[in-house]
């Protein structure tokens, strides 16, 4: 088969990682007779460089044209240290994220066997975790009104949910717990916030009609906390946008490093799959970056495609790489390989 595929460097480490997960995708097309035809696209700081825009329209109708997206990072230093910046990287993101109709980021957490001792927690904590964190991505307070009210010098962002956007992302997070291990943990702020309550409201009725999920409430602080100390209690973690972006970088603390999360970023147009971690502007172009989160989310790709064997391997191409300890310096102090290293590694075990 012949699949179009829009990729989508972005900044800092963004375009290195990605071009190993496009030279993994490469060769996973060639081992499995499939053509994937990329066509790179704008976006973030870079896109500003070039076009003025942080989302050109052209990389958006790329998108919309493409059987799925492959997405690096966006951010640089110079906006993050200039609050005034009426243009910035991260709009070309949430735009994409709003145009594309992407309502859920599923971001998956389980630990793998070689690398256990890398995390900072204790082996007999994480040890077997597999967990999921779906976020609502297209609503809550990243996409309120936002502004600057000049009379006593203050700043605004207001979170809002339509009980339509919560069953959206809810049915998808009980589908998620039914193919799984049928626990749901829904986190949020009900003791104090207004959305929360309707978040709850929403479910609990949908919990009536999904007798085989059995959901339990939990608030974000105290999921912070849960998250760390029993992280094995969890299935299937729903959460509204910001309180998903917290809790996915933190749960990225048990894997090990950052830079092993995938997520697949799904919705109502073309899907778009992206590593969890940032654009770690540090590293770009010193060739150290972990490229193994933007692997694992091509992997995602695949699944989506309904290319599950070809994801399969994948996955084991990268197991391989990381229990021979051919890995980069986040996870490899003694002997770290570069970031194109691994790339070829993984894709020559396919
Ligand atoms: C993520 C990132 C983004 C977010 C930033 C870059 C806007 O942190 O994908 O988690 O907050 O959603
Ligand atoms: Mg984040």
């Amino acid at each position: 088969m012949k699949y179009n595929i829009a990729s989508l460097p972005g900044d800092g480490i963004g375009p290195e990682i990605v071009e190993q997960a496009v030279k993994v995708l490469k060769a996973t097309g060639k081992k499995f007779r499939h053509e994937f035809i990329f066509t790179e696209g704008l976006i973030g700081a870079i896109a500003i460089d070039k076009t003025g825009k942080p989302l050109p329209k052209e990389t958006l109708e790329l998108c919309m044209s493409s059987d799925a997206v492959i997405f690096g990072a966006i951010g640089d230093p110079k906006y993050d240290n200039n609050p005034k910046a009426k243009v910035r990287p991260e709009q070309g993101l949430l735009e994409m994220r709003q145009k594309l109709g992407l309502y859920a980021n599923i971001r998956p957490v389980n630990t793998f066997d070689s690398l256990i001792d890398k995390s900072p927690l204790k082996t007999e904590l994480i040890k077997g975790v597999d967990f999921v964190v779906i976020r609502e991505l297209t609503g809550g307070i990243y996409f309120g009104e936002k502004g600057r009210t000049a009379e006593n010098n203050g700043a605004f962002d207001v979170c809002s949910y339509t009980k339509e956007e919560i069953e959206r992302i809810s049915k998808l997070a009980f589908k998620y717990a039914k193919q799984r291990n049928k626990r749901l943990t829904i986190v949020d702020k009900a003791n104090v916030l207004e959305t929360s309550r309707l978040w709850r409201e929403t479910t609990q009725e949908m919990e009536k009609e999904e007798t085989e999920v059995k959901v339990d409430y939990m608030f974000v602080d105290n999921a912070a906390m849960q998250l760390i100390q029993y992280p094995k209690h969890f299935d299937v973690i729903l959460t509204e946008n910001m309180f998903g972006d917290i809790l996915s970088d933190e749960a990225s603390v048990i894997t090990g490093s950052l830079g092993m999360l995938p997520s697949a970023s799904v919705g109502i147009y073309t899907s778009v799959f992206e590593p969890i971690h940032g654009s770690y502007p540090q590293a770009a172009g010193k060739n150290i970056a972990n490229p193994v989160a933007t692997i694992l989310s091509a992997a995602m790709l695949l699944d989506s495609l309904d290319l599950n064997k070809e994801a399969e391997a994948i996955r084991n191409a990268v197991n391989k790489s990381l229990d021979e300890n051919f890995t980069t310096i986040d996870i490899n102090k003694e002997n770290p390989r570069k970031t194109s290293e691994v790339g070829d590694y993984i894709a020559e075990n396919l």
